[in-house]
């Protein structure tokens, strides 16, 4: 497999290596001056769909299975989950501002007090712990259907990271670096396929930007497997022979929220459909 995908990438030129002192602000717009260069006819808007803004048939197909979805009876059942009180009577909309509404769209967000970055799975789990529940692990089917309910709450909201003070700064640092890393057996990063080769075909799939890619997980894999962001990180980590980290790692952590900036000002919808 390495000489197949080698030999496609050979001759590519590197091109975009982001500037090493650059702030977030200057990386996502020099990200998207790259993606127009090297895709001009995709509108910024579009960049949430992926590949498939680059195949106007495979779109008429996710628009039709998009009427009818086959996983709406799993989102409906995370929807039952979102609404069920705990035993103490509160619900998971009490743990949110506006009961959960638009809040996914700022998450991850890096918390001081806590020197760390915390995504909206961790921003469950702590709503269950102060409210004496048990805690659902991450990367779990469950925590995947709740997910896909709790961030439809934003849907059409506009994905809002915000990376202030030296903290938030040194965690999407980290994530950015762990993006153009070169790792594992075939030595690519992640900006190896999703940026220097975005729109270029391996074997029969269309390589995604990386903008937009925050913006709609979890999404549903061939109709009905729940997939969220970090089970698609090891997915891509395990195709190209490096070795995953755990879900909800640290590293995963700064890289959903690293990755998740790059998506500011695109709108989310959760959940949708992949083949
Ligand atoms: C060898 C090329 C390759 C590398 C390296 C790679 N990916 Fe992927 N990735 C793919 C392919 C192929 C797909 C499926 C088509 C698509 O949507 O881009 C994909 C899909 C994805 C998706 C889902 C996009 C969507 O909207 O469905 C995410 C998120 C993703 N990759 C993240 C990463 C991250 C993070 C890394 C680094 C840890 C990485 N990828 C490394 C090839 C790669």
């Amino acid at each position: 497999m390495k000489h197949i995908i080698t030999s496609i990438f050979a001759g590519f030129l590197l091109i975009a290596s982001l500037g090493v002192h650059a702030g977030p602000e200057e990386d996502r717009k020099a990200l998207i001056d790259h993606y127009k260069q090297i895709l001009p006819n995709i509108e910024f808007d579009d960049y949430v769909l992926g590949a498939l803004a680059m195949n106007p048939e495979a779109k008429e197909q996710y628009d039709m299975v998009m009427e009818f979805p086959a996983h709406e009876a799993d989102v409906r059942q995370g929807g039952v989950h979102w609404e069920k009180p705990f035993r103490n009577g509160n619900k998971f909309a009490s743990c949110f501002k506006y009961g959960g509404i638009n809040a996914a769209a700022s998450y991850p967000y890096f918390d001081e007090k806590a020197g760390r970055v915390i995504t909206f799975e961790n921003a469950i789990n702590d709503c269950l712990k102060v409210n004496s529940e048990p805690e659902i692990k991450y990367g779990s089917k469950e925590m995947a259907l709740l997910t896909a309910y709790a961030k439809s709450l934003s849907d059409h909201a506009k994905v809002n990271i915000k990376v202030k003070g030296a903290g938030a700064l040194a965690a999407y640092e980290k994530g950015k670096q762990f993006y153009y890393q070169r790792q594992g057996q075939l030595n690519f990063s992640c900006a190896t396929c999703h940026v220097d080769n975005a729109g270029k075909y391996i074997r029969s799939e269309q390589l995604s930007m990386m903008i937009g890619q925050a913006s709609h997980f979890p999404l549903f894999r061939a109709g009905t497997e729940a997939v969220t962001l970090q089970a698609r990180f090891v997915g891509c980590q395990k195709n190209t022979r490096a070795e995953p980290k755990e879900i909800n790692s640290a590293e995963y952590n700064n890289l959903e929220y690293f990755m998740s900036y790059m998506s500011n000002g695109l709108k989310m919808q959760t959940p949708v459909f992949r083949k």
